[in-house]
């Protein structure tokens, strides 16, 4: 762990994420028939900002519905929530929190991120837009941390955590369960959850929101092979896939993939793979959830819902989730 203080005090802990297991997992993933690689994989710097671009598309709607949900309902959100520090997983560019922390007007905001160029960016931005506020970021996998590192910012608050986004539909619903079995535990005793949960809806616009016109979608995927060259020795050519993004109705999922358009073999992570022609390379899922569905599912993993906010059309849920007595 290394911790740096940031222009204007923002402080940065490094936990080191990328380099303890990559290559590990590139290795596992690329065994599996089919072959898939874990969703954080796309969050490089680079990965980073294709992401931002993708909120920005028309097609994507997503971001700008939780956005303006979240502008509207803040004081009532704030007021359901109570006093604490918000923490967010997966913070990205820390500006969707924006109109709670105006809300809560809390004495500090954590945010964890995969990224660490990134988080320190945002986490400088958000300094300078919030002089007062303690600014913490922890760069991390969230999906694997098992507690919060200690800090006086943290000291006797209330955790409020936020995961806004829908990020839970990037795991299967075991591994969500889980997840939010882990928030649980690091939210603990008293915090609580505030979760963003996209729902299913026509296929075309949901098939649309993940191929987008522009080709951000596309560029996103294709920025994980380019990764791949350059942290762990590949061989891909991003020009041998095609990206492919459809709607699988049983499992209630978008699934994102790599299509190779020929035999092919690579090399990375220091062995060779071949890919059959139109053999896929899972690069995320991203599950729906109907709003009972998700409050099952967060009853599976130790919360209950106390609160939802949805937007008029109900694409899109923000559900408030406290624990489980
Ligand atoms: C960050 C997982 C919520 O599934 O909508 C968007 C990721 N990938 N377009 C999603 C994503 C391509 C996004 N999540």
């Amino acid at each position: 762990m290394s911790t740096r203080f940031l222009e204007r005090r923002a402080t940065l802990v490094d936990l080191h994420p990328v380099a303890a297991d990559m290559q590990r997992l590139v290795v596992e993933g690329l065994s599996r028939v089919p072959k898939q690689l874990p969703a954080w994989f796309l969050y490089d710097a680079e990965g980073s900002r294709l992401f931002e671009a993708i909120c920005r598309q028309p097609e994507y709607r997503l971001t700008a519905i939780e956005t303006a949900l979240l502008r509207q309902e803040a004081a009532a959100i704030a007021a359901a929530m109570g006093p604490g520090v918000p923490i967010e997983f997966g913070a990205g560019s820390a500006r969707k929190v924006s109109p709670l922390l105006e809300a809560l007007a809390p004495p500090a905001y954590v945010a964890l991120d995969i990224s660490a160029s990134h988080l320190a960016e945002a986490c400088e931005a958000l300094q300078s837009r919030h002089p007062a506020l303690g600014v913490l970021g922890i760069c991390c996998d969230y999906s694997q941390l098992q507690t919060l590192p200690a800090h006086p910012l943290l000291e006797g608050q209330r955790r409020l955590g936020f995961y806004p986004g829908s990020s839970l539909g990037n795991f299967d619903p075991p591994q969500a369960r889980a997840l939010l079995s882990q928030f649980a535990r690091l939210l603990a005793p008293n915090g609580c959850l505030l979760i963003g949960i996209d729902q299913p809806r026509q296929v075309a616009s949901l098939e649309a929101a993940y191929n987008d016109r522009a080709g951000f979608s596309a560029a996103f995927a294709s920025n994980l092979l380019v990764r791949l060259n350059r942290d762990l020795n590949g061989s891909f050519d991003p020009g041998a896939f095609s990206y492919r993004a459809r709607w699988q109705e049983p499992q209630g999922r978008i699934e994102m993939a790599l299509v190779s358009q020929g035999r092919q073999r690579v090399a990375v992570a220091g062995q060779d793979w071949s890919f059959a022609a139109g053999e896929a390379l899972i690069t995320e899922y991203s599950y729906k959830y109907a709003p009972e569905a998700f409050t099952t599912l967060a009853a599976e993993a130790g919360w209950r819902a106390v609160g939802r906010w949805s937007d008029p059309d109900a694409h899109f849920s923000l559900h408030l989730l406290e624990p489980r007595p």
